[in-house]
């Protein structure tokens, strides 16, 4: 049966050992094809039971990207709907710490992947679930890294979804690409930033890059905006307090005697600004909150800790917003190439 790929011969005849071994590696090729048939149908399937699929990029790292991408996600999980977290992130993935997941146990069933829940009823995949030490750093050479993102994609039971957030490493490396390559029907990219000039010069690659893999950019989140700082005192006096580089600030506390002065950390407005030259929404800025930082190390949430603070408000206008850009692009008016 030469032309067959699977063989028919006895096992154990010695005359045909150098057959049975080609077809096991036949077999095993065989197997393999099966399965990534198999990924392929369900990685179209996913077109049609995700409604919405959003890539959270920056050109600098640190900015804010996986806090953005679960604050998106938990939002959006808060107001009904229901919502995936996929953390692309395979040498630093941390989006199970910032939710409490990481000792999470994930089921597998009929090889594919069920994801765990988080906060919300948040669906979350990432690479951490799936490393044995996570002290241990991946060092994965680009080919089977990009294997690995596929197989990631094809083999997580999501179900119906209404939106699948997906969080990347910093920059536009191949993570982005192949995803945008893999995965059909990409709504659009968020793009983080923080407002120092140097974040945004990155920003503006990140936007370039989204163009290149003709992917829209639905707009431009601004992080770490301002630091608001609240007391009280006598009212109507006037507070003098020591800003950052030494300069004073002044302001006035009210009739009863509240004040609060917001400190532009790492300046302000600068994403706004930037979107508007490059040409792209503005989804909105977020504050600096230390509750933030705490929330990372102790895994919840800032939106799921306070879910009326500030924090919480300034994501849900910027899903609003992105809402309303998703509604316009299903009208295909987004599309940028
Ligand atoms: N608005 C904010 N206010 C205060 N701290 C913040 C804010 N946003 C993020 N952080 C803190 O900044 C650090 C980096 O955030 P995060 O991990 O979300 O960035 P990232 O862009 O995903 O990083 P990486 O590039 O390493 O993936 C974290 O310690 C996080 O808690
Ligand atoms: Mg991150």
């Amino acid at each position: 049966m030469a032309d067959s790929p699977v063989s028919h011969h006895p096992a154990g005849s010695s005359a045909e050992t150098g057959n049975a071994e080609a077809s096991n590696e036949q077999r095993a090729q065989m197997e393999q094809a099966y399965q990534q048939m198999q990924r392929k149908m369900r990685i179209g399937k996913m077109e049609e039971q995700i409604k919405h699929k959003i890539m959270v990029l920056s050109g600098k790292g640190g900015v804010g990207k996986s806090t953005v991408a679960t604050g998106l996600a938990l939002s959006l999980a808060r107001e009904g709907k229901k919502v995936g977290l996929m953390d692309i992130d395979i040498t630093g993935p941390n989006v199970p710490k910032m939710l409490g997941l990481e000792d999470a146990d994930l089921n597998v069933e009929e090889g594919q992947i069920h994801p765990a829940e988080g906060p919300a009823g948040v669906k979350v995949i990432s690479m951490a679930f799936l490393l044995e030490d996570p002290d241990k750093p991946v060092i994965w050479r680009g080919p089977i890294k990009l294997g690995a993102i596929q197989q990631f994609i094809g083999d997580v039971a999501w179900g119906e979804l209404d939106a699948l957030i997906i969080d990347f490493p910093p920059g536009t490396g191949d993570e982005p690409l192949t995803v945008s390559q893999s995965l059909p029907g990409i709504d659009g990219v968020v793009i983080v930033t923080t407002p120092q000039e140097v974040a945004l010069l990155d920003s503006r690659k990140s936007i370039n890059f989204a163009k290149t893999i003709s992917v829209p950019v639905l707009g431009v989140v601004e992080n770490m905006s301002g630091y608001t700082i609240r007391g009280e005192s006598e009212p109507n006096s006037k507070i003098s307090i020591m800003g950052p580089g030494g300069v004073p600030i002044d302001c006035q506390s009210d009739n009863d005697g509240r004040w609060e002065v917001t400190l532009n950390v790492f300046k302000s407005g600068g994403g706004e600004e930037s979107s508007r030259e490059l040409e792209v929404p503005f989804l909105g800025s977020l504050p600096f909150d230390p509750g933030i930082v705490r929330g990372g190390d102790d895994g919840v949430h800032r939106i799921i800790a306070e879910p009326e603070g500030e924090t919480a408000k300034a994501f849900k206008s910027i899903v609003e917003v992105i809402v309303e850009q998703l509604e316009k692009g299903s009208q295909r008016s987004l599309r940028i190439i």
